[in-house]
């Protein structure tokens, strides 16, 4: 089982895409584990997206993640990290096949709906960075062994 965090950015949640955004993953059979509403701050925002300091895009791509609330999410499975980030797409909503969270719910380049960890360093950072100790739950899904199965999978 892995576990990854997932932001729905201030444009999914002023929108009104929550809802359909969560859906997605809870039907396709991920398991979330952690969600709080939050507003992130310009600190946090740094240190989330470090990696592209350097960017021409970095100042603003600050400003719009500090904007408005978002949606942080811990969500678990079998392969978690790689499911979720084809899910959201390619990063820009232009660009991203339909069927995928950008692809279908989104136009801009900036303003991408969704946020998910790359890789499972990324993903430990970032949960560490986004919940406090206790607040990612662990708790077993009463129907787990028809999500996956259990001779092969788990
Ligand atoms: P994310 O980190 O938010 O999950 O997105 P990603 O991996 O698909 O894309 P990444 O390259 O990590 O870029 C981080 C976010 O920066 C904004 N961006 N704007 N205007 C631009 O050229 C540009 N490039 C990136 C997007 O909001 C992107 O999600
Ligand atoms: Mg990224």
């Amino acid at each position: 089982m892995e576990t990854t965090l997932l932001i729905i950015k201030p444009d999914g949640v002023q929108r009104g895409l929550c809802g359909e955004i969560i859906s997605r993953f809870e039907t396709k059979g991920l398991q979330i584990v952690g969600m709080k509403m939050m507003t992130i701050s310009e600190e946090m925002a740094n240190k989330h997206y470090a990696a592209h300091k350097e960017r021409p895009f970095f100042a603003g791509l600050v400003r719009f993640m500090t904007s408005s609330p978002v949606l942080v999410m811990a969500m678990r499975g079998v392969g978690a990290i790689e499911i979720c980030r084809k899910m959201m797409g390619a990063t820009f909503g232009s660009k991203a096949e339909p069927g995928t969270i950008r692809g279908d719910l989104g136009v801009s380049n900036s303003f991408n709906l969704i946020h998910g960890s790359d890789s499972p360093e990324a993903a430990e950072t970032e949960l560490g960075l986004f919940f406090n100790d206790g607040e990612v739950q662990s708790y077993e899904l009463a129907n787990l062994n028809w999500i996956y199965d259990a001779s092969e999978e788990l």
